[in-house]
């Protein structure tokens, strides 16, 4: 077990109805806030409302219209408006868009060049304004990581950046928010909490079984409770166990003991750098592909914990005939959450593979992951999910 840092910086205020605590919550951070907000999701559902009318003693700037894949221009507007307002904290209420455009922007107000350096080189990042969140939608767990991811369209580059500073200070997820998620957006996410987890769990054997089953545990709460919060959305139990996996899948707990470089995020970035997909429908298209492609003597045992453990499949004597079962049973649940499970069915066709590998390796460090891959291997696995 590698040795790590565990900081439970962010206060989470779970459940229905915690959002009534949000002034006294707020308070100590200053009245002039910028509010955060996306395509119009917080206003249909009325809670763009209750905001105002629980901080109606604040003086609040807003920036709406954040977009999925939060782009660098909005990330500029918003450090424009904190500058010209004296803004003293960012309240984002979304989903992982309009929080990690919230971090970058909190970051920006206290930094004189231009924002994109800080995406670039997190090393710039300093001093950065303290963020609150509203989650409405579950899948990134940026509301209680230190991560942010924004692209820029104009040379398709689609980066992370990170700070212990950005970590929110206070999350507010009322999982009855997320009743009104389209089918696709609770689909996707799940697909994202499920590789994050995957991106942490499969790694070189640490000996860290504590973390490994807490990730199990996260997993099988995604395989449990997704297909319920699709038939039923108003499903309480279902959207608060989603909601709760989604924050404890990135939030630094279950990479305590592992470590090691992701591979399937780096290659999904590239696909939403040029395409502009969702995030969740990439990762599940690429996640059982990269699964095939990387599973061989020294991988098999961890795919066979997988199975037995997650997919309750029982112990069998081909090793890679169990761990085959696992990955088939992973794709066939991305498939029935109505998911597309090729590119193609996206519109997308091989001709920035070449590049999009490239890229992939470079950012990802992918020399580093659980199993290191070239710039060949990954275009072999994005032919894969054609
Ligand atoms: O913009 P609005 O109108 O709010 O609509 C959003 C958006 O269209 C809609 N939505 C959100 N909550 C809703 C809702 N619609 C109805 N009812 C609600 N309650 O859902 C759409 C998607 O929202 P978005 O914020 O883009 O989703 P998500 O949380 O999946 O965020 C994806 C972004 O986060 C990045 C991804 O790459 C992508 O850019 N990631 C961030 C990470 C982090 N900060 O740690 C890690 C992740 O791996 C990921 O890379
Ligand atoms: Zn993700």
């Amino acid at each position: 077990m590698n040795n790590f840092r565990f900081h439970a910086y962010t206060d989470i205020r779970f459940g229905e109805g915690c959002i009534k605590d949000l002034n006294s919550a707020m308070l100590p951070f200053g009245k002039k806030v910028l509010l955060v907000y996306g395509g119009g999701s917080i206003k249909k559902s009325g809670l763009y409302d209750k905001v105002k009318e629980l901080l109606s003693d604040f003086e609040i700037t807003e920036l709406a219209g954040i977009e999925p894949n939060p782009k660098i221009e909005s990330v500029r507007a918003g450090v424009k408006l904190c500058k010209e307002n004296g803004v003293q904290a960012v309240l984002a209420a979304g989903g992982g868009s309009t929080i990690d455009a919230a971090k970058v922007i909190a970051a920006g107000a206290c930094y004189d060049g231009d924002a994109w350096d800080l995406v670039v080189d997190p090393a710039k990042i300093g001093e950065v304004l303290p963020i609150i969140t509203i989650l409405t939608i579950c899948a990134t767990g940026s509301e209680m990581n230190k991560n942010a991811v924004i692209s820029n369209m104009e040379n398709n580059e689609k980066l992370g950046t990170s700070s212990h500073d950005m970590i929110p200070r206070v999350s507010f997820c009322d999982p009855t928010y997320l009743y009104t998620l389209p089918a696709m957006q609770t689909a996707a996410g799940t697909a994202d909490i499920m590789s994050h987890v995957f991106e942490q769990y499969f790694q070189k054997n640490t000996g860290a079984f504590l973390t490994d089953c807490i990730s199990e545990s996260i997993l099988k709460t995604c395989i449990q409770y997704c297909p319920v919060a699709l038939r039923e959305p108003n499903n309480y139990e279902a959207r608060a166990n989603l909601s709760w996996a989604s924050t404890l899948a990135l939030n630094g707990l279950p990479t305590a003991g592992k470590g090691g470089a992701w591979t399937c995020h780096p290659i999904e970035h590239e696909l939403s750098a040029y395409y502009d997909i969702t995030h969740g429908v990439g990762l599940a298209i690429v996640t059982p592909r990269w699964m095939r492609y990387i599973l061989n003597e020294k991988t098999v045992d961890q795919f066979c914990q997988y199975a037995e453990n997650v997919w309750k499949i029982e112990k069998m004597e081909d090793k890679f005939c169990m761990a085959q079962k696992a990955i088939d049973r992973t794709e066939k649940f991305f498939k029935d959450c109505g998911i597309p499970m090729t590119l193609s069915e996206l519109g997308i066709d091989e001709i920035y593979f070449d590049k999009m590998a490239e890229k992939a390796v470079c950012f990802g460090g992918l020399e580093n992951a659980y199993i290191a891959l070239t710039k060949e291997d990954v275009k072999k696995i994005l032919k894969m999910c054609l």
